[in-house]
């Protein structure tokens, strides 16, 4: 009798611009045998992204499209993801805002994962936005991705406490460690 084999994963992209360690989380997620997506694909918009290391590591294609003209690098970056027959976006710390016309092409396809309690604190510099307004919580969130800045709709929200110890360098180190648990649940939510 041959081999059961297994529904076929998603092909996935995941977009960074800095250190990558939900990159390297949800890689190591996606290697699980029930893990619904596969990362096929892994695009930077600069060479400076430390996460790009990822992809020498586990032997994943990457590449990096500078957005000095947006236009012509989301062009280049459609056709690329067409031809790798890529289905899903996660957003990982890409610092980026991708254009309507792109969004509109991955529709319901793109997450991302953002370092706060939405809809609160959108955009930059969330850890010092909560401390400096002395929130009781901290938190991250995972989310569609629309045209309007860290909007879309919720997937999964995780809460923590902020303790009076807290700065903004320990507040973003308990909170990343969390969006390493949300993202891959997250994922699993979506395609349960
Ligand atoms: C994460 O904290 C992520 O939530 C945040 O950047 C960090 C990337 O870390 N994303 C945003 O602020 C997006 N608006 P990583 O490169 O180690 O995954």
């Amino acid at each position: 009798m041959g081999k059961l084999i297994g529904p076929k994963k998603i092909k996935t992209a995941i977009f960074i611009s800095g250190k990558g360690s939900n990159l390297k989380n949800i890689i190591k997620f996606s290697k699980n045998k029930n893990s619904p997506i596969t990362v096929d694909l892994i695009i930077s918009n600069t060479p400076k992204a430390k996460g790009l290391r990822f992809a020498n590591q586990f032997g994943i294609r990457k590449k990096i499209f500078n957005f000095k003209n947006l236009k012509e690098s989301e062009k280049k970056i459609l056709s690329l993801l067409k031809n790798r027959n890529i289905k899903f976006i996660a957003l990982a710390g890409f610092m980026k805002i991708l254009s309507k016309n792109f969004i509109k092409n991955f529709k319901g396809k793109i997450i991302n994962i953002h370092p706060s309690l939405l809809p609160k604190y959108k955009g930059l510099n969330t850890h010092h936005k909560a401390i400096k307004n002395k929130d009781k919580f901290a938190g991250c969130t995972v989310h569609y991705v629309t045209a309007k800045l860290d909007s879309g709709k919720k997937i999964l929200q995780k809460k923590i406490k902020i303790t009076s110890k807290d700065n903004a360098i320990s507040l973003a180190k308990k909170v990343l460690k969390e969006e390493h648990k949300l993202y891959p649940a997250a994922i699993m939510k979506i395609f349960s």
